[in-house]
């Protein structure tokens, strides 16, 4: 299929975020994620492998890459707090929309994340690294971010600096969408299609580089899907954000021509891509939490 140049909506970040913010509540994304980590696998995979000697003096040290509006990040400050009852967050994220969001979040749950100080920083994670800053952190997460390293190279590079500044005995949580859901495969057809423009990346690839870096890490499954019903209604405000976040374009409907239009939405309602249950579609948007926790007594790096 030739291929199609459409406005690309991460050249467009208040479209992007118009369209984020209906899929976050479309998916119920935050609920699902709440539940995860409020739950008994979140508390052994990630809170349990935690081994970090903190003197009186000192809080234990987090880093948030890519944390967004910091909903995710909350709800995992709120459980690491359980078990440490001083914390120094770091969070790293160029959106200043969205970090302003974040703040606003901390503040209204002030008393719930009582003992928690936080340390913005507006840079990518490129930009951070380039500061040179040394800190070592006992927990780094990196929910939903890695999609933005937007090659091979830049995986690798974003890993092997992320894992040079966990603390030894730290563990990091990285959360990606995988690579045999709907949507990976919905995408890759796309790409196919139209979208050339833009490299995906799934937990997959996490995996991948981190075998290629040698560094150890495990893998839980979680499942997760959302009914897309509405982006089949072309009258559907909701449906046409919903395309938008999925094909990554600004204003798919007005800026694709009608043939692809059909193609894609042929794709999309394909068992391929989807399934069906009565006035119901639904997509799966399945995701790994990996998890790499270091050894305890491994020579600095
Ligand atoms: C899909 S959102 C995920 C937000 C949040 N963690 C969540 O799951 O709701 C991706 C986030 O990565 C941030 N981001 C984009 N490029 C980045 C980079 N190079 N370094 C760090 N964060 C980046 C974006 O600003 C955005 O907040």
């Amino acid at each position: 299929m030739a291929s199609q140049s459409l406005p690309s909506l991460l050249k467009n970040p208040d479209h992007y975020l118009k369209v984020f913010n209906t899929y976050c509540s479309a998916s119920g994304k935050f609920n699902v994620y709440q539940a995860w980590v409020d739950s008994e696998h979140f508390s052994e995979a990630v809170v349990g492998k935690l081994q970090a000697t903190l003197d009186g003096q000192e809080g234990l040290r987090v880093l948030g890459v890519g944390s967004g509006s910091g909903e995710i990040d909350c709800a995992i400050l709120e459980q690491l707090l359980r078990q440490f009852p001083r914390i120094d967050n770091r969070v790293v994220d160029p959106s200043d929309e969205l970090l302003g969001r974040y703040k606003a979040l901390a503040e209204s749950r002030a008393h719930q994340l009582h003992g928690v100080t936080c340390d913005w920083r507006q840079q990518t994670i490129e930009q951070y690294e380039k500061a040179g800053d040394l800190t070592k952190f006992h927990f780094i997460g990196a929910i939903h971010s890695m999609y933005h390293a937007d090659s091979e190279d830049a995986l690798n590079s974003w890993l092997t600096y992320l894992y040079s500044r966990l603390e030894n005995g730290g563990v990091m949580l990285i959360i990606m969408r995988t690579e045999d859901c709907g949507c990976t495969r919905f995408l890759n057809g796309c790409q196919l299609s139209f979208r050339d423009d833009f490299n995906d990346v799934t937990s997959g690839d996490v995996r991948s580089s981190l075998d290629r870096l040698g560094i150890a890490y495990t893998q839980y499954r979680q499942p997760q899907r959302m009914n897309i019903a509405t982006c089949f209604d072309r009258a559907s405000e909701v449906g046409n954000l919903l395309l938008d976040f999925l094909t990554f374009t600004v204003c798919f409907r007005e800026a694709a021509p009608e043939d692809l239009q059909t193609r894609v939405m042929e794709h999309l309602a394909s068992s391929d891509c989807s399934e069906r249950n009565g006035d119901e579609i639904w997509l799966s948007l399945d995701w790994d939490a990996v998890v790499i926790n270091k050894p305890l007594g491994i020579a600095a790096q």
